[in-house]
């Protein structure tokens, strides 16, 4: 009698402890819904417990509401400092897909460094630095209910005679701050803020890149929607010293995002392809000596706008990831030239100063 209840007992026991490792370790992640940010958060944990040879996380700053940024970052350790790629999501509450696309990106490249050579070279001479979401307070009140699923902004009171709440995190940042496309009205989801960095979201992304100005070849900001690959600057008078060679790698990037699922996006600087603005983070790390820097506007181009159906996140994130890898390996390969190449460079050197030394004797 007592050993049958004591069976039973761990037979339950088993049974619930399987269920609860089933449940909180082994679940599957489903990267073709979107996510609160309490689930991004545990998400973000999973991944790093899961790869703790590749993946770990750092806090970087906090939110107006005391809330951690976190970002992951992703590569081999080394012993010697490494290059960086930043990728940063979620800057705008409402845009969903950006999260959601963070996520997939992270998935498909710790799902893929250990089969496909390319993924794993980045992983030596790289580290990725991924916030799935910078703005997490605007992405919680987006969430709250469908009275504010189109939130964009931080969630800072107004100051002074101003009753609004937020910011735009994407006008506030040191670069040409309030010249503009902006807003001076705390109302406007244009409003670029007090001051340039008044709020503390903008502020941990400005250390931080600052910190790393050296390390950073890449800056990649994920917004929607549009679809459009936006180059610096913002302001219209205003041109990159390198714009010719950013609009070709933002063509070539357009042209592998058309290549999977036939989408087309447009490339250009915001003025030539959607409007002027100022104080954005892309002008900010172009400023600061980061030579690749791109906002990422995905799908749609208006039909659903923000409220991208789910059905649509695994082709969006699909295409995106195509054409983020396409801007990743050109910078990886234009900063660490393959064996092949030298090789190659080497050959041609060699051959053309025979033909000189030979066209010297005849
Ligand atoms: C890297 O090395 C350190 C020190 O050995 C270790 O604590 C860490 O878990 C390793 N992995 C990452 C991703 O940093
Ligand atoms: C932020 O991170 C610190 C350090 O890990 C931790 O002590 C604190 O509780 C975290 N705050 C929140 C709101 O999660
Ligand atoms: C918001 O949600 C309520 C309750 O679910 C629903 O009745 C209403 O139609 C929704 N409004 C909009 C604009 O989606
Ligand atoms: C703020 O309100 C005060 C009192 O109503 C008014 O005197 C002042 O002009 C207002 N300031 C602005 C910037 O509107
Ligand atoms: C750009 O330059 C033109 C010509 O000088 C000027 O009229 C225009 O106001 C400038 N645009 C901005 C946003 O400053
Ligand atoms: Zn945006």
């Amino acid at each position: 009698m007592k050993g049958s209840v004591i069976s039973v007992l761990v037979v339950f026991a088993l049974v619930a402890q399987d269920r609860l490792a089933g449940g909180l370790e082994h679940r599957s992640y489903d990267y073709t819904k979107y996510h609160t940010m309490d689930e991004i958060s545990a998400w973000m944990n999973q991944m790093e417990r899961e790869n703790p040879d590749v993946v770990s996380s750092m806090i970087y700053g906090q939110t107006y509401e005391n809330r951690n940024i976190t970002l992951l970052k992703i590569g081999f350790n080394s012993t010697t400092p490494k290059k960086a790629i930043w990728m940063d999501c979620g800057i705008h509450a409402r845009e969903w897909i950006a999260p959601a696309f963070c996520q997939h990106f992270v998935k498909e490249i710790l799902g893929s460094y250990k089969t496909d050579s390319k993924v794993n070279k980045m992983f030596k001479n790289l580290d990725f630095y991924i916030t799935p979401v910078l703005n997490m307070d605007g992405y919680i009140y987006s969430w709250r209910d469908n009275t504010t699923r189109l939130w964009r902004k931080s969630r800072s009171p107004g100051t002074g005679n101003c009753t609004c709440f937020g910011t735009d995190p994407n006008s506030n940042f040191y670069a040409n701050w309030g010249m503009v496309g902006n807003s001076r009205n705390c109302c406007s989801d244009l409003y670029n803020g007090p001051t340039a960095l008044s709020e503390p979201e903008t502020k941990a992304v400005t250390d931080f890149l600052g910190a790393h100005q050296n390390q950073l070849l890449c800056y990649l900001t994920v917004h929607s929607f549009g679809q459009l690959i936006l180059v610096p600057y913002g302001h219209p008078n205003i041109s990159a010293p390198n714009y010719d060679e950013l609009m070709e790698v933002g063509l070539a990037a357009a042209k592998a995002i058309t290549a999977v699922h036939g989408k087309s996006y447009k490339v250009g600087t915001p003025p030539d392809v959607l409007y002027a603005n100022s104080g954005s983070s892309r002008d900010f790390a172009r400023l600061i000596g980061i030579p690749y820097s791109f906002t990422f506007e995905l799908r749609d181009e208006g039909k659903y706008g923000f409220i991208l159906p789910e059905d649509q996140i695994q082709p969006a994130c699909e295409e995106a990831y195509q054409g983020a890898m396409s801007i990743i390996n050109y910078v990886h390969d234009k900063n660490f030239k393959s064996a092949a190449i030298t090789v190659t460079a080497t050959l041609w050197t060699t051959l053309t100063a025979l033909w000189i030394s030979s066209a010297n004797v005849f």
